[in-house]
């Protein structure tokens, strides 16, 4: 989960390189911002700059002691996985002879032996990082052949876990070797000049000509050529692409956080995921179900393995998908979903939900899979990422970049294509008429304008949310699909604003969590429509409890429900939704922006949350 840029141009040494990678930075910052560093190799050799801490501290001790021109850069922005987040431990990392510097993503889990190794011959590590055992251990392989791309080579053959290991050499300055394996790297490609990224945005503001690099590949980058081989050396191939995210796509836009950005971008989030996915008389088409048909009839059974908020968008398809396809859907926290010892077969089609696409715990659960024999299905946003090539198909989220760490736009977008699958197997298996599904097409084309009614009064939410600052516990119920919508809501208000928070079920509250009840306790109650009236009655009668006992209820109903409205101190409306399974995609929007507005009103940072990263590419 830490952020990678290298930058390799033309002969004359200029700033180019640093500010190229510093841009890149800025943008890869959400992915971790423990420490940030940068190397530059030029006529003044291979010189290095880090400090612990956010970009602009690394951009503070660039001020008073700059670095030299440069031909080739590469940079780093932390998550801190060995070693605390201090500048001696923040990357680059320099080998012992100073020849090489190195930036890792990852865990390599065999570090141990490798420092070993180094002790015996007397060299020491200066951190506590297992980055810098390999950049050590890089220097001894190029002083052997000084070829920094077999170096490489041998020593990523070497390794265990996963990484992103990249590396320059003050002995080839117009050179920048990386190797991956099981996690992200990208090239982009330019005239005259290459760039390297953990992900697109990276170099996106350069060149939207790109290369995805596949699994255990080592790339070198020159000015002018792009190589790839595999750990022996081999040669092999990148697969190139254009990147369809533009560079305006990835700054704010006018809002003070990139979280309400993309709050703002549900409704488009919505209408893109849905765009070029239906024919012109209306009918369902997915192109990209990439998985035979006679296969996805013969399933008897899905699994949905994801994390956090991608796992709750995952916990509203299964109503869904339960519904329209019956079949039974399981819902997995990826990083449980191994280590129970599923029963997957090939008669399972597993289904793995993702932003980034690369969750190492949703990639090593899909994997698992795999090795079970059922086909994968991703549902992620991030065009190229890990899980995607390592699915047997993949049906993207087309919700543009999410750079806030707390996922909105990516979650509505995730139920929206999960709707999408749950109507292709539907029809596909004969559980769905082809005019029925298309008529749920029809709605969920008008998904785009509810949420924007939604929006229309968010002002109302945020002063709800400020006026609340001093909470120090909430309480989210629902029900039905309301429920995982509550959990939701409990999970960005932690992420966001520090506060205890916790969702469940609205029929659990009288086995226990209603002793939690007390005077001003805000409960937020996610109520369902009155058109499914037990449903309805019975989280009215919820919604009746908790106020009895004193707590303050704040109601998400939809519109017109009187009865919602008289027994709530607070109600959001929602419009009408039908069918009532898509009320997911308007009822957590008022949740986000309450969880926004209140981080806000603490003086939180909204878009970077403590001890969070964007992409968890770590177990
Ligand atoms: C989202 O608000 C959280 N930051 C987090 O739970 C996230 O959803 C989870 O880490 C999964 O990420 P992914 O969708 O990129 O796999």
């Amino acid at each position: 989960m830490c952020g990678i840029v290298g930058y390799v141009g033309p002969a004359q040494p200029s700033t180019r390189p640093l500010d190229v990678v510093l841009e890149g930075l800025a943008r890869l910052e959400y992915r971790g911002y423990d420490s940030a560093g940068v190397a530059v190799v030029g006529p003044a050799g291979l010189q290095i700059a880090k400090k612990a801490g956010r970009l602009e501290n690394l951009r503070s001790l660039l001020a008073e002691n700059p670095l030299p021109d440069a031909v080739s850069a590469i940079g780093h922005t932390r998550w801190a996985t060995h070693g605390g987040p201090t500048d001696i431990n923040a990357h680059p990392h320099r080998s012992f002879d100073g020849r090489v510097a190195v930036v890792h993503n990852g865990i390599i889990e065999n570090y141990p032996q490798l420092a070993a190794e180094l002790a015996e011959r007397g060299i020491a590590p200066v951190s506590q990082t297992d980055t810098e055992i390999a950049a050590h251990q890089l220097a001894l392989e190029v002083a052997k052949d000084n070829d920094l791309l077999a170096a490489m080579c041998r020593l990523a053959s070497r390794l265990e876990g996963s990484f992103t290991l990249v590396a320059v050499d003050r002995e080839s300055p117009f050179e920048i070797v990386a190797a991956r394996r099981n996690s992200p790297l990208v090239v982009g490609l330019g005239e005259g000049e290459n760039f390297l990224g953990s992900d697109v945005a990276a170099f996106v503001g350069q060149t939207r000509h790109a290369m995805e690099l596949g699994q255990d590949q080592v790339v070198r980058i020159t000015p002018e050529r792009v190589d790839v081989v595999n750990f022996a050396g081999e040669a092999a191939q990148g697969k190139p692409f254009e990147v369809d995210w533009d560079v305006n796509a990835a700054v704010k836009g006018g809002y003070d956080t990139f979280m309400d950005k993309e709050i703002h971008e549900a409704p488009h989030a919505v209408s893109e995921t849905l765009r070029g996915r239906t024919t012109p008389e209306g009918n369902l088409k997915l192109d990209e179900m990439r998985i035979d048909e006679a296969i996805l009839r013969s399933i008897d059974k899905i699994i949905v393995v994801a994390c956090g908020t991608a796992a709750y968008a995952g916990h509203v398809a299964k109503y869904a998908i339960e519904h329209w396809c019956r079949i039974p859907v399981e819902v997995e926290l990826a990083h449980e979903f191994r280590y129970r010892d599923p029963v997957v077969n090939e008669k399972t089609l597993v289904v793995a939900i993702s932003q980034s696409g690369e969750t190492m715990d949703t990639l090593m659960a899909i994997r698992h899979a795999r090795e079970q024999g059922s086909k994968v299905l991703a549902i992620v946003n991030t065009h190229g990422s890990t899980i995607a090539r390592e699915s047997d198909a993949v049906l993207y989220t087309h919700a543009g970049p999410e750079v806030a760490v707390a996922s909105t736009k990516a979650f509505i977008a995730q139920i929206t294509a999960t709707y999408l699958l749950g109507l292709y197997l539907a029809e596909l298996r004969g559980n769905k008429y082809v005019d029925e599904v298309a008529t749920y097409l029809e709605e969920l084309g008008k998904m785009p304008h509810r949420i924007e009614q939604v929006l229309d009064h968010e002002d109302e939410v945020r002063a709800l949310a400020r006026s609340m600052k001093d909470a120090t516990s909430v309480l989210f119920l629902g029900r039905h699909v309301g429920y995982p919508v509550a959990m939701e809501g409990a999970l960005k208000l932690k992420e966001l604003a520090y506060i205890h928070a916790e969702g469940f079920a609205a029929g659990e509250l009288k086995h226990g969590p209603i002793a939690l009840i007390e005077e001003n306790l805000p409960v937020f109650v996610i109520v369902p429509t009155p058109r499914r009236p037990l449903l309805h009655a019975k989280v009215i009668s919820n919604l009746q409890e908790v106020r009895a006992r004193g707590a303050r209820t704040i109601a998400i109903a939809e519109e017109g429900d009187t009865e919602a409205g008289g027994y709530a101190d607070t109600v959001f409306w929602v419009p009408r939704t039908t069918p009532t399974l898509m009320m997911p995609l308007v009822t957590v929007v008022p949740l986000q922006i309450f969880a926004s507005e209140l981080a806000k009103a603490k003086g939180y940072d909204v878009d970077k949350p403590r001890n969070l990263a964007k992409s968890v590419t770590v177990e």
